[in-house]
C-alpha cells in the first residue's frame, strides 16, 4: 500500500490507512454486517450519470440506464430521479423499473427472446419502445397488440456488422453474433412493419458490444445505420429517435475509455452534418449505458478465510465466490484488489495493540491467486496478485458495481451478499443478505 496507490474512483480513499467508499468507513461497515459485501457510491453514480446528462445537452435525447448492469432498486430509483429511462430486458427487469418510479414512456425493451407474457406486460405498462431483434418478434408483437387493440412503438435492432474490439462474449455487433436484424435484412423487416396492424415504427437501434474502449467502433456503426436511415427515407419511412445502445467500457485496470462527453459528442455532430446534408430534422438521440455509470461506484469486500501454500503457489482462500462475481470465471476478466486496511496500518495496529488479535498477527506476503469456496477450479478472482496477507484480513475487490450481484447465483447453496449504498458519509442497507431460509423456501421435499 504505497503513497501511490490510485483507486478507480475518486470516491474511494484512505484514511488512517482505512479505505473509505464515499466518506464511509469499510471496516466499520463489514464488522456491522460481515462479508462478502457490495458497497456501492451513491457519488459515483450520480456524477457517471450527470456525464451523461452534460454529453446530451442542448439535443433531444433520453440516456436508458442498462437495468442488467445493476438492478438494485435503490441504484434505479437514484437514476430514476436524475431523470434516467431504463433498458430493460424482461418481466423482472420491467418490475424493477417501475417499481423505482421509472416512467413507462422511456423505458425501452431489448433482448432477443422476448417471451408473450413478457410483451403483453410491458405493452400494459406502456413502455415507450420496443427494440424488435428478428421478423418473428416483430410479427408477434404486432398480434399481442392487435388483441390488446393497442399499438406497440417498435425500432429495429438492427446489427451493423462493426467489431467493438473488446471480449468474445461480450461482443454483439458482428454478423455471428445472435444479436439484431442483419442491415440486408433490416429494409423489408421495416417494409413489414409499415403495414402491420399494432405497430408503429419510431426508431432504429443497435448495441454493437460492451466494454469498448474507443470511439471508432460507435462512429462507424453510425455511419453504417444513417445509410439504413436514407434507405428508408427513400422507401418511404421516417424513423424519429436513433438507439445507439451502450456499452462504453471503464478502467479496471489501465485502459483509458473516451468520456461519454466525447463519444456522444462526436457521434451527435455526425448526425448532425448528416442532417444538415439531407435537410433532415435532427432525429432524438437515445444511448443504453450500464457499466460506464456504475462499474467503478462498487466494490465487494471479502475475507481471507484461509492462506495455504504450496510448491506451485500461494492461495488466498476468501470468502467470496465466483457466484458473487462470476467475471473472472466467465470472461477472466481484471479487477483490482486492495487490503481494507493496509498492511502497514495493520502493523501499526497490532504493534500499538500487542497484536493479540490472530487475525493480523501472521502476515505473509506473496503473490497469491484469490480463489473462493466454490467447487470449480475456475472460482477465481484474481490471479497473481502481490499481496501481505493474513487470516481475517478484508480485500476490497474494485471496479465490482456492474456486472457483480446482478449476474450472482446461490450455486453451492450460497446466500447471496448484502449490498450496501453509501452516500456521503451515510450507509444504507439497499438488500439484505440472503439466509438459508430464503434459499430453501421455494423447494419441497
Ligand atoms: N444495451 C443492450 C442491448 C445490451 O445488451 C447491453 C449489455 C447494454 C445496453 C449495456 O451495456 P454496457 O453499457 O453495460 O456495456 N456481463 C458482461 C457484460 C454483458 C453486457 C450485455 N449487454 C460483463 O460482465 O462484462
Amino acid at each position: 500500500m504505497s503513497k501511490q496507490e490510485t483507486f478507480p474512483t475518486p470516491f474511494l480513499s484512505r484514511k488512517d490507512g482505512v479505505l473509505h467508499l464515499d466518506g464511509v468507513n469499510l471496516e466499520q461497515l463489514v464488522q456491522q454486517h460481515g462479508t462478502p459485501l457490495y458497497v456501492y457510491s451513491a457519488g459515483h453514480i450520480r456524477d457517471a450519470f450527470s456525464q451523461y446528462l452534460d454529453a446530451v445537452k442542448g439535443l433531444d435525447a433520453t440516456i436508458c440506464y442498462a437495468v442488467k448492469a445493476n438492478s438494485n432498486l435503490s441504484l434505479l430509483r437514484l437514476l430514476a430521479d436524475m431523470g434516467a429511462g431504463f433498458d430493460i430486458v424482461s418481466a423482472g427487469e420491467l418490475a424493477r423499473a417501475l417499481e423505482a418510479g421509472g416512467k413507462p414512456e422511456k423505458i425501452v425493451f431489448s433482448g432477443v427472446g422476448k417471451s408473450t407474457a413478457e410483451l403483453e406486460m410491458a405493452l400494459d405498462a406502456g413502455v415507450g419502445c420496443f427494440n424488435i431483434e428478428s421478423p418473428a418478434e416483430l410479427e408477434r408483437l404486432a398480434a399481442v397488440a392487435q388483441r390488446k387493440g393497442k399499438v406497440a412503438n417498435i425500432s429495429l435492432r438492427v446489427n451493423p456488422d462493426v467489431d467493438a474490439k473488446t471480449h468474445p462474449y461480450i461482443s454483439t455487433g458482428l454478423k455471428e453474433n445472435k444479436f439484431g436484424v442483419a442491415m440486408d435484412q433490416a429494409l423489408a423487416t421495416y417494409q413489414r412493419a409499415a403495414v402491420l396492424p399494432g405497430i408503429r415504427i419510431v426508431g432504429v437501434d443497435c448495441h454493437i458490444g460492451s466494454q469498448i474502449t474507443q470511439a471508432q467502433p460507435y462512429a462507424d456503426a453510425l455511419d453504417r445505420v444513417l445509410a439504413l436511415v436514407d434507405l428508408l427515407h427513400d422507401h418511404g419511412i421516417t424513423l424519429h429517435h436513433l438507439d445507439l445502445g451502450g456499452g462504453l467500457g471503464i478502467c479496471y485496470k489501465d485502459e483509458t475509455p473516451p468520456s461519454p462527453q466525447t463519444v456522444i459528442g462526436e457521434l451527435a455532430a455526425k448526425v448532425r452534418a448528416w442532417a444538415d446534408k439531407n435537410r433532415r430534422d435532427m432525429p432524438k438521440l437515445m444511448f443504453e449505458p450500464g457499466r460506464s455509470i456504475v462499474g467503478n461506484c462498487g466494490v465487494l469486500l471479502t475475507s481471507v478465510e484461509y492462506l495455504k501454500h504450496s510448491e506451485d503457489k500461494d492461495f488466498a482462500i476468501v470468502d467470496a465466490a465466483m457466484n458473487d462475481l462470476m467475471r473472472p470465471a466467465m470472461y477472466e476478466s481484471y479487477h483490482g484488489m486492495t487490503l481494507v486496511r493496509s498492511a502497514d496500518a495493520a502493523h501499526q495496529k497490532d504493534a500499538t495493540h500487542g497484536a493479540h488479535n490472530a487475525s493480523h498477527s501472521s502476515k505473509t506476503s506473496s503473490t497469491y491467486d484469490v480463489v473462493g469456496p466454490v467447487c470449480e477450479t475456475g472460482d477465481w478472482l484474481g490471479r497473481k496478485r502481490h499481496l501481505t496477507l493474513g487470516e481475517g484480513d478484508v480485500i476490497a475487490i474494485l471496479s465490482a458495481g456492474a456486472y457483480g450481484m446482478s449476474m450472482a447465483s446461490n450455486y453451492n447453496t450460497r446466500p447471496r451478499a448484502a449490498e450496501i449504498l453509501a452516500d456521503a458519509g451515510r450507509a444504507r442497507v439497499v438488500r439484505r443478505r440472503e439466509t438459508l431460509t430464503d434459499l430453501l423456501g421455494p423447494e419441497r421435499v
